[in-house]
C-alpha cells in the first residue's frame, strides 16, 4: 500500500528574491493557484492522500493554505465567490496534512530524512513542488504514472527527462539498462555533474517513489555535492544493493524555481486550464 507523499518545502527560493523574502516560494501562484497546491492535487490524484510537509522557518503560509480561514469563509458564504474556493476545499476534504520542521538546511537527502517519523515504515512519494508537472492531454499525472510502475516493480522509482546541452549540470543524472520503453534499471547516478562527466542526458526531475529502506541509507550517507546530504547518493546505494528504476514520464515539466520556467508554466496553465470552460 502506498498512500503518503512527502513535500520538502523548507528551501529558501533564492532564485526568486525579492518575491520570496517573506513568502514561501511554494506559495507563488501559477495563475491563481499556488505551486504547492498543484503538487498536492497531483499526489491526491495518485491516491497519496496523506500529505507530509517538511517545512522550515517562514513557511507558515503553507500550513494556513491547507486550513480553514474562518473570516474569509464567513464573508463569502452563500455568495458567488465561493466557487473560487472549490479546488482548495476539495484537497482539504480529501487529504490529511502533517508537518515537521527541518531546522538546518543540509540538502534534499537531509530533508527526506527529517520526514522519517511522518512517513514511518512504508513506501512513499516525494514531490518537489517547484517542478510543476503537467500531464499529457487526457492522461494521468506524473505521480499516478509512477505509482502504477511502483505497484508492478515494488522498488524506488525516479522520474527522468532528457535534457539538452549544459542544462544537465543542474540535475541529478542517471545511467541505466533499458527494461522496456521508458523504464530503466539504474546502474549509475551522479548529482549535478559537469557536462563532460555526465554519464547520459537523463536528468532526474522532482518526483520520486521511495521504499523506506532509503532512511537507513540516508542516515549513513556522507555530505556530497555542495556539502549537502544528497538523495541522489543514497539512491545510488539503493540501486547497487537492490534496484531503483528511472522512468521517463509522460507530460511536461516546468522548472518554476526559475523565472523562465515560471513564466512558461503560467502561459501554459492560462491557455490550457484557466481559460478552458469547465465541462
Ligand atoms: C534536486 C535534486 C536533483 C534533481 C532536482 C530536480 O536538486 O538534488 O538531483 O535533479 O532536484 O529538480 P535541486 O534542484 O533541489 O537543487
Amino acid at each position: 500500500m502506498i498512500n503518503k507523499c512527502l513535500f520538502p518545502v523548507a528551501g529558501y527560493g533564492t532564485r526568486f528574491l525579492p518575491a520570496t523574502k517573506s513568502m514561501p516560494k511554494e506559495m507563488l501562484p501559477i495563475v491563481n493557484k499556488p505551486l504547492v497546491q498543484y503538487g498536492v492535487e497531483e499526489a491526491l490524484e495518485a491516491g497519496l492522500d496523506e500529505v507530509c510537509f517538511v517545512t522550515g522557518r517562514g513557511k507558515r503560509a503553507i500550513e494556513d493554505h491547507f486550513d480553514v480561514n474562518y473570516e474569509l469563509e464567513h464573508q463569502i458564504a452563500g455568495t458567488g465567490k465561493e466557487k473560487y474556493l472549490e479546488s482548495i476545499r476539495h484537497v482539504m476534504d480529501n487529504c490529511s496534512f502533517s508537518f515537521t520542521r527541518q531546522r538546518e538546511m543540509k540538502g534534499l537527502g537531509h530533508a527526506i530524512l527529517t520526514g522519517r517519523r511522518l512517513v514511518g515504515d512504508q513506501p512513499f512519494g516525494v514531490i518537489l513542488s517547484d517542478d510543476l508537472c503537467m500531464p499529457p492531454e487526457d492522461g494521468a499525472g506524473v505521480m499516478a504514472q509512477m505509482v502504477k510502475i511502483f505497484k508492478q516493480f515494488r522498488c524506488s522509482v525516479v522520474a527522468i527527462q532528457e535534457v539538452e546541452g549544459d542544462d544537465i549540470e543542474k540535475f541529478g543524472v542517471v545511467d541505466g539498462e533499458k527494461l522496456k520503453e521508458g523504464i530503466y534499471r539504474v546502474t549509475n547516478m551522479v548529482e549535478k555533474p559537469k557536462k563532460a562527466e555526465a554519464p547520459t542526458n537523463m536528468a532526474i526531475i522532482g518526483r520520486y517513489i521511495l521504499t523506506p529502506d532509503i532512511f537507513d541509507i540516508l542516515e549513513k550517507t556522507p555530505p556530497g555535492k555542495g556539502g549537502e546530504i544528497q538523495l541522489t547518493d543514497a539512491l545510488l546505494k539503493q540501486a547497487q544493493d537492490g534496484a531503483v528504476l528511472a522512468y521517463r514520464f509522460k507530460g511536461t515539466r516546468y522548472d518554476c524555481g526559475s523565472v523562465e520556467g515560471f513564466i512558461d508554466a503560467t502561459h501554459y496553465v492560462y491557455e490550457h486550464i484557466y481559460r478552458q470552460p469547465k465541462a
